[in-house]
């Protein structure tokens, strides 16, 4: 690796050669034992003298940064200092700072703190996942992306897995849409960015559920929306409680994020009908309705949408694995070329490879034989844990009727919000981690209850980790 130092307008020309050397080291970028240039080639690329760099090695000699072999060179030496501050750097991190509404945003660090009983959401069995499936359909895929495609692809999306996207939810869904409709994404999230982008301006507000997805909240945020929770109740989203002035709601109707339940139909008709009355739009997220228990599923907004106001959202993040990063968006015409142009100037198209690899499995029904398998091993997990809740628990929690997904939830009958977050502490302290309801409440209204997922859990693990929550739940001491 060629080791980059500038000298434009400084003075000092050996200082600024050690600052530079000295910080590559320091920061990590050279490690113990890597090269570093002789000082006849970096005092000859840098057209400065050979005494001027000889000057800057021998304090970097000197104070252990690197030491030379003779006949050798000159190396990184065992233990440089690092984390050593960089001569002259500034405390503070540097003059720039960030726009107020990206500053203080917490990055996900969750999921690398491993958990001997997890019941946190949003994670599929990651050993379910087609492995050696994949690996044949990748290795084909590079071979048809080298040989066939372009520089670049298609903004939109691999028409390939356009098409097999509008027949999986066709088949899967009943969405009848045709491949122009779909856009291909990196996971839900950089659909849910798309739309902010081309549909909300700064100072628009946004509706989004409470209790509910934070991820998405503290995105539209940075896209300076005001953000606006509305309350969910056992029908799902409260329609006659979205704020006047709202007009773009985001909604997961299929397993309501974090209480599982369904949006009836009543209210799904409500929603639209309040998008037309209002020249709203609706984000319809269906995350993980793949996972299907019992019941025939409720019809999508985006199916019982006539007016074109639903823009329907779909992941591959439960159903194969989130690190895929892959998703897409079904718009309505008349969103359909912004979206692209946003898709465009975000990051050009989703990989290709992954893109024909997925087509492929799609389309070749190594998906759904994938769906079926994974389905029979959730709906026993979803099983026990339903009914745990609705025997073991029933005293302390309310299951709230779930029976799609990855997760289902209980509100508690007499803990308080507190109570319940201190009984996660305990739980985590005993190697089960679970979620509080709480964790997803937009503002004061918290709700008191858990969030159990059964995608990151082995089955023979919960009867275990059901037994250490239950003892953390008898040491619950209620009020009288
Ligand atoms: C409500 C909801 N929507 C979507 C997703 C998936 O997001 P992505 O497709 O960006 O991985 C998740 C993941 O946890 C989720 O909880």
């Amino acid at each position: 690796m060629t080791l980059h130092v500038s000298l434009v307008g400084r003075r000092n020309l050996s200082v600024e050669i050690y600052r530079q050397v000295r910080d590559a080291i320091v920061s990590g970028a050279l490690r113990p034992g890597d090269r570093v240039p002789a000082s006849r080639e970096l005092a000859a690329a840098l057209d400065v003298s050979r005494m001027t760099v000889t000057i800057a090695y021998e304090r970097l000699s000197a104070e252990g940064f690197v030491v030379s072999r003779v006949g050798d060179g000159t190396f990184v030496g065992p233990h440089p200092a690092q984390g050593q501050r960089a001569v002259g750097r500034r405390e503070d991190g540097g003059a720039l700072r960030a726009r107020r509404e990206w500053q203080s945003i917490p990055l996900p660090t969750s999921f690398t703190q491993p958990a001997a009983f997890d019941f946190r959401t949003g994670i599929p069995d990651r050993s379910l996942f087609p492995q050696a499936a994949w690996r044949r359909l990748l290795a084909r895929a590079l071979k048809a992306a080298c040989e066939t495609g372009g520089p670049y692809g298609d903004p939109a999306g691999h028409p390939d897995l356009r098409a097999a996207i509008a027949r999986h939810v066709g088949i899967s869904r009943g969405v009848i849409v045709t491949p122009d409709d779909v856009t291909v994404t990196n996971g839900t999230q950089q659909a849910l960015d798309i739309i902010g982008r081309i549909l909300l301006r700064p100072g628009d507000g946004i509706a989004v559920e409470d209790p509910g997805y934070v991820v998405p909240r503290r995105l539209f945020r940075t896209l300076g929306s005001r953000v606006v929770g509305v309350p969910v109740d056992r029908e799902g989203l409260v329609v006659h409680a979205i704020p006047r002035n709202v007009r773009v709601v985001y909604v997961t109707p299929s397993h309501q994020y974090p209480l599982g339940i369904a949006m009836t139909l009543a209210r799904r008709r409500s929603l639209l009908a309040w998008a037309e009355r209002h020249d709203g739009a609706v984000i319809e997220d269906d995350y993980d309705s793949e996972f299907r228990f019992s019941d025939r599923p409720l019809e999508p907004l985006r199916t019982l949408d006539v007016a074109g106001r639903v823009i329907y959202v779909g992941s591959f993040s439960k159903t194969l694995l989130p690190a895929l990063r892959l998703g897409f968006m079904i718009t309505p015409p008349s969103l359909r070329s912004a979206a692209h142009a946003a898709k465009f100037l975000s990051d050009w198209h989703s990989p290709t490879v992954t893109q024909i690899a997925l087509a492929e499995f799609l389309e070749t029904g190594g998906f759904g034989r994938h769906l079926r398998r994974v389905n029979a091993v959730y709906r026993e997990r979803h099983q026990l844990l339903t009914t745990a809740l609705a025997t073991r628990f029933d005293a302390d929690l309310e299951l709230m009727p779930s029976s799609t997904g990855l997760h289902i939830a209980g509100i508690a009958r007499k803990a308080s919000v507190n109570e319940i977050e201190a009984l996660a502490r305990r739980a985590a302290d005993k190697g089960v981690a679970i979620q509080t309801l709480s964790f997803f409440a937009t503002g004061e209204r918290a709700l008191a209850g858990i969030v159990l997922g059964y995608g990151g859990i082995m089955t023979t693990d919960i009867e275990e980790g059901l037994r250490r929550l239950e003892k953390c739940f008898r040491q619950v001491t209620y009020p009288r």
